[in-house]
């Protein structure tokens, strides 16, 4: 993130350090909004994508298990982004089925998504993140997810009107993004509200600072590989 690691004054600040990073507005996001991709270029990103998005509710729920059993707000407010996940106790609006919903419009059936191979970038991702979010201490496990839920606002920003240039798609079909438009920014509030209710020292704060700063340049690798994936292994016709 930026050169200097200061500590941030408040969750505020930190949350405007997390809304600068460069990764809200990296090159596959640009790329994506700006032109239509070829079918076998959107597979493909939709293909790890939704690799990402399963495994990551996994690591959330071990996030919830590994937080103290006295930090209530803490588990009170990944309880509620958890159970936002999980569709809000309705099994057919959990967002991974809504992804795999509009995976199945673009011809990716479960046994194809099932037979998707991580690339190296999203297998350390998910690696990062769970270390981050198990093994590295309540403290910088909630910078992370408060990074994760605070930067995830901006992919759908440019995934929505991205696809919606794609005249085959029925609105409906794009459930799963223009739901994420709005979610995103509630998961964000409650993660900023754990974070204000958990941190109670400057020192405190410096460790939220340091999960959530290694996640924000974790997630800018994350998209740079899927950039790399989606356009250099498949390249765009030039007639396109
Ligand atoms: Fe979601």
């Amino acid at each position: 993130m930026s050169p200097v690691q200061a500590i941030p004054s408040d969750v505020e600040s930190l949350v405007l350090e997390l809304q600068s990073h460069p990764v809200n507005t990296n090159e596959f996001f640009r790329t994506f909004e700006s032109r239509k991709l070829r079918h076998q270029q959107l597979r493909a990103f939709i293909g790890q994508y939704h690799y990402f998005c399963f495994h990551f509710v996994k690591v959330l729920e071990g996030l919830l298990y590994h937080t103290p059993i006295h930090e209530m707000e803490m588990r009170t407010e990944l309880a509620k982004t958890l159970y936002s996940e999980l569709g809000s106790g309705s099994p057919d609006r959990v967002h991974i089925r809504q992804l795999e919903r509009f995976a199945s419009v673009i011809g990716l059936r479960q046994q194809d998504l099932q037979c998707t191979v991580p690339i190296p970038e999203v297998t350390t991702y998910l690696d990062t993140l769970r270390r981050l979010y198990l093994d590295s201490g309540h403290l910088t496990a909630l910078g992370a997810a408060l990074a994760v839920e605070t930067t995830a606002a901006s992919e759908f920003k440019y995934f929505v009107p991205g696809l919606e240039r794609y005249e085959q798609f029925q609105p409906g079909e794009l459930e799963f993004f223009t739901l994420h438009l709005a979610e995103e920014q509630h998961h964000g509030n409650w993660l900023v509200e754990a974070v204000r209710k958990t941190a109670r020292s400057e020192d405190d704060l410096q460790h939220v600072a340091v999960g959530a700063r290694e996640t924000a340049d974790a997630w800018l690798a994350f998209w740079a590989g899927i950039h790399r994936m989606v356009f250099d292994a498949n390249p765009t016709d030039s007639h396109e």
